[in-house]
């Protein structure tokens, strides 16, 4: 069996037969490249993260609960715009990708850094906009805007639209007369490229949805129906090759690709484009297992890698763009769960496997499920001495496949009542958190400087029940609250 991961190919089954991490030799070390940059064992062996200890936050807002350490993003994200500007005559701009997670908080925090925002539906668009993002520096994406998104997108006059179809090219050319406007468009090309982690596979064949392929000549058709279209100004070409990616090699050959592409426009239409936007897709470490290069190596390398690709084409540098999102919000979050019921169970051959059951799961971090993640956890709530023993964290949901994380190491005094910490929680675990089996979905929290500020509220039984058009709101008040 295999199923696609949105990085590259992945196979179903690898779930049954991964090794654990070796037994680490202290249980409750945390790894300071692993967790957020403030998170520490106090002198009672607690965890606190942002000078807040998790105790106090789980007694404040409850559990399941996200964790925001906000020097930690602001620091990222800072670092993030500072390593790709570092390039004397190389014009770069930095987009936040919202997808990874948002909320107006991360709006803020990443406007004040000087980062844009890449959105991908009206939802992310408005928050963006609501939030105070300067609409010059958002660009929106999407394989099926539809013409309500398209529209607030033109009203905005946000600053790129990434064209993605013919269709959409029409569409889009209408709007913008019906208004009067010439819309800024970078086009999505696909370069052939799948990255994920350490591999990449580069290949002429696109068997996915996203953008125009350059090696079966709908990427220059593209091209050329903006060029040819009063109401549209080609700003750019766009691609992105993956996600969770560790070296700088898939980066390259989708470069060289873009820029063979960059130069044949030239020749076939004497435009020289002025935008080429390479997407998002850096890496994090989960694990021990992941490597990834530190940001200011890998951004010094892709600036590398584009500048003697367009040497090499006699080609202008274009302005360049990035579009980070896992990267910049990913490790800055944990999330904090109480432990209820462990169960022990003996397996095939007399192995034993301990369920530590904990109060949210695939609800709330989908990622294990979907792509088989792997996360490091650690007892958050009190230091222990004691052994380490092998678990299996899972959720209260109602499917056998609802694991949090498929192999932890934590103490053998763990006990109900415990909380738990996952690290590096950012990217893509509220922001695909789900109602399943009606649950609500966490709150965030941001922490700093020794306080906490609630950046999403816990949902409320009423605010499920709010679009469930059968129940009174007399209902709503009695059983939501
Ligand atoms: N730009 C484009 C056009 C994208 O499609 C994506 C992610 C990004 C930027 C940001 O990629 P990042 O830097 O975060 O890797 N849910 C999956 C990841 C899906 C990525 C989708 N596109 C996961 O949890 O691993």
């Amino acid at each position: 069996m295999s199923r696609p991961h949105p990085a590259g190919p992945k196979h179903g089954d690898v779930v049954a037969t991964r090794n654990p991490h070796p037994r680490p030799e202290h249980v409750d070390d945390l790894d300071a490249s692993i967790w957020s940059t403030t998170t520490r064992r106090g002198p009672d062996g607690e965890i606190r993260i942002g000078g807040v200890s998790v105790l106090q936050l789980a007694t404040d807002f409850a559990t399941p609960l996200f964790v925001i350490d906000e020097d930690d993003l602001r620091s990222r994200a800072q670092a993030y715009r500072e390593a790709f500007s570092v390039r004397s005559g190389v014009d770069v701009d930095v987009y936040y990708a919202g997808k990874a997670f948002l909320a107006s908080a991360i709006v803020r925090i990443v406007r004040d850094q000087g980062l844009g925002l890449d959105v991908c539906s009206g939802g992310e668009l408005w928050c963006a906009l609501a939030a105070g993002m300067p609409p010059s520096r958002i660009l929106f994406h999407g394989n099926n805007k539809s013409e309500d998104e398209l529209v607030a997108a033109l009203d905005a006059r946000v600053g790129r639209i990434v064209v993605d179809s013919v269709a959409e090219i029409r569409l889009l050319s209408q709007l913008a007369a019906d208004r009067g406007l010439v819309a800024p468009v970078l086009v999505r090309v696909t370069v052939g490229v799948e990255a994920h982690t350490h591999e990449f596979i580069a290949t002429a064949h696109e068997d996915q949805k996203f953008g125009f392929s350059i090696a079966s000549g709908s990427a220059m058709a593209a091209v050329a129906a903006v060029l040819a279209d009063p109401n549209l100004e080609l700003v750019g070409v766009h691609s992105h090759i993956g996600s969770q990616i560790f070296v700088a090699s898939g980066f390259e050959v989708a470069a060289h690709r873009a820029v063979r592409f960059l130069d044949r426009i030239r020749s076939e239409h004497g435009v020289v484009v002025t935008e080429l936007n390479l997407g998002g897709g850096l890496g994090i470490k989960y694990t021990d297992d992941d490597a990834p290069p530190a940001v200011a190596e890998i951004a010094a390398e892709l600036l590398e890698i584009v500048v003697a690709e367009c040497q090499r084409y006699r080609l202008p540098v274009p302005r360049l763009a990035f579009e980070p999102g896992r990267a910049i919000v990913g490790p800055s979050t944990t999330t904090i769960y109480r432990v209820g019921t462990i169960k022990r169970r003996t397996l095939e051959g007399g192995q034993q496997r301990v369920y530590v059951s904990v109060d949210g799961g695939m609800s709330d971090n989908i990622r294990t499920a979907l792509y088989d993640a792997d996360y490091t956890v650690a007892l958050a709530n009190r230091g222990s001495d004691a052994r380490a023993m092998l678990t299996r964290i899972v959720g209260k949901h109602c499917e056998s496949g609802d694991i949090v994380v498929r192999d932890a190491w934590l103490p053998d005094d763990l006990a109900p009542g415990d909380l738990i910490a996952v690290a590096a929680t950012g990217a893509y675990h509220r922001s695909m958190a789900s109602n399943y089996n009606l649950v609500t979905r966490p709150a965030v929290v941001s922490v700093a400087g020794g306080a906490a500020q609630v950046v999403l509220r816990r949902e409320s039984l009423a605010d499920l029940f709010a679009t469930d058009v059968g129940l009174s709101e007399a209902d709503v008040r009695t059983f939501g609250s």
